[in-house]
């Protein structure tokens, strides 16, 4: 269940209470309740707080793709399953952090994927889930999927390196944000993003 919803439904409840409330309080003294009584009550439910809500995502194989068709940003790319690129791209950009709306694909390396998902999904991330993928001219299989439990074939912990990037990055390590490196270097990362098999000619 989302924030917004449990929101929703509790806002609901205690707009319930204060109508029982105000109809016990109106019994002790022999009358219903009141018309404005219940009308306010009523108010109450209706103007429950409308967070705007992203829909849930439904992440398959088939949401990763070639790394350079996404969107290159310095030395990393990035995507948006739900359409909101733009928003995606301007946290991305941001030398200062940032925190990514739902729906951000971002990608290093073919195999390895932070896909974020709507607010209130998954505290410990910070509603991001990590993949580790198998890539081929054929496209993806998903080898690897969750929060904090993932491990790449490197037998390393997704979520325990990520999680050391001070909190304004988002989870986004870079290379001075805070987490462990790791042994490949840039020139490196080039070469593997460059040998992406599902990237067609
Ligand atoms: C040993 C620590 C470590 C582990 C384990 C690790 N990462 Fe990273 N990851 C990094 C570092 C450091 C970078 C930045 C490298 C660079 O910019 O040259 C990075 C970069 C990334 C990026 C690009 C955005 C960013 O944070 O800079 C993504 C996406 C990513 N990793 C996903 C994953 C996924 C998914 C897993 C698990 C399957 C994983 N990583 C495992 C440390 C780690």
């Amino acid at each position: 269940m989302t924030t917004d919803r449990m929101t929703g439904a509790y806002a609901h409840q205690v707009a319930l209470l204060v109508l029982a409330l105000m109809v016990l309080q109106a019994c002790g003294k022999s009358e219903v309740a009141s018309k404005p009584a219940v009308e306010a009550a009523s108010a109450a439910v209706t103007e429950a707080p409308a967070v705007a809500k992203a829909p849930e995502l439904s992440i398959d194989a088939d949401s990763f793709r070639c790394l350079t068709d996404m969107t290159a940003i310095r030395h990393f790319f990035v995507d948006n399953l739900l359409g909101d690129l733009d928003a995606t791209i301007a946290v991305a950009e941001s030398t200062d952090g940032g925190v990514y709306p739902p729906g951000s694909v971002v990608q290093l390396v073919p195999t390895e994927a932070m896909v974020k998902h709507p607010p209130g999904f998954n505290a410990a991330t910070r509603d991001w889930e990590f993949f580790e993928l198998d890539v081929s001219a054929d496209g993806n299989s998903i080898r690897n999927r969750g929060f904090v439990d993932v491990v790449n074939r490197f037998g390393g912990n997704c979520f325990a390196c990520h999680i050391k990037a001070e909190p304004k990055y988002d989870l986004i390590c870079e290379l001075e944000h805070g987490c462990d490196p790791i042994p490949i270097t840039r020139e490196m990362i080039a070469g593997i993003q460059a040998a992406d098999p599902r990237c067609v000619e």
